[in-house]
């Protein structure tokens, strides 16, 4: 089955501080941007790569995709995204062409994650998982809060951690679940795509995460990004 990854990259980034957008911001001299695209067009499944880019940068990542070209014959397609991250994956997957079945979204601002985590997640959607999420134990202690308690915000609950998985992307699909998913729920109905198929009532299966996924936020994570990239080029 022809397999395309969406890349949501329309996002500011205002929690990293000031500057580009955060998918356009250099690691290791390279926009965050182009290892996203790299760490998809790695995986031997993924035939098309779908860029959805700030409105305003559209040309501008077209033009640095073509700077950029993709390791071996990957399609590159480019388009403007949207206000939230939920529409810019919605308009990701309005251009996918009728022969994907398989649809992997994965967040620009995960660029280091292996090609053995996107391949494990391929591989789970091949063997007939409707939605498959990378994800890891959590090692924080995690309180649930009273949100409308004012700034002390009390601590109303402490869920089991050991049932507790903190998930990653690639998130992979079966394509026409994940339209419907896209289609039927509201924008703000999950936080991330898999829990829109969760609201269909479909089962979400899960695969290891790596601690190199992680999703680039805070100014930290752009060390520790260094860190580990400094450390692959040894
Ligand atoms: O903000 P956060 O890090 O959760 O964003 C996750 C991903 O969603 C990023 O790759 C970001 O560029 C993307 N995004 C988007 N469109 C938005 C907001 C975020 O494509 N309007």
């Amino acid at each position: 089955p022809r397999t395309a990854a969406v890349i949501p990259a329309a996002g500011s980034g205002v929690r990293l501080g000031p500057g580009a957008p955060k998918a356009l911001r250099p690691l290791g001299g390279t926009p965050m941007l182009v290892h996203a695209v790299r760490a998809m067009a790695r995986a031997r499944a993924v035939a098309l790569v779908v860029v959805v880019a700030p409105p305003a940068e559209a040309a501008a990542v077209r033009s640095l995709l073509d700077e950029h070209p993709p390791p071996h014959a990957v399609e590159q397609v480019v388009v403007a995204g949207g206000a939230t991250r939920q529409e810019s994956v919605r308009l990701g997957l309005a251009v996918l062409p009728r022969d994907i079945e398989i649809v992997l979204v994965h967040d620009a601002a995960r660029p280091l994650v292996p090609v053995d985590t996107v391949d494990a997640v391929v591989a789970a959607v091949r063997a007939g998982a409707p939605a498959v999420v990378p994800a890891l134990p959590v090692t924080d202690t995690v309180k649930q809060v009273d949100a409308g308690g004012g700034e002390t915000e009390p601590v109303v609950a402490t869920p089991d951690r050991s049932l507790l998985r903190a998930v990653q992307t690639p998130q992979g699909f079966d394509r026409d679940t994940l339209v419907e998913a896209h289609d039927k729920l509201a924008a703000d109905a999950a936080t991330d795509d898999a829990g829109l198929v969760e609201r269909l009532g479909l089962p979400v299966v899960l695969v290891p995460g790596h601690e190199e996924a992680f999703k680039i936020t805070r100014p930290l994570d752009l060390v520790l990004a260094e860190a580990v990239l400094a450390r692959r080029r040894l």
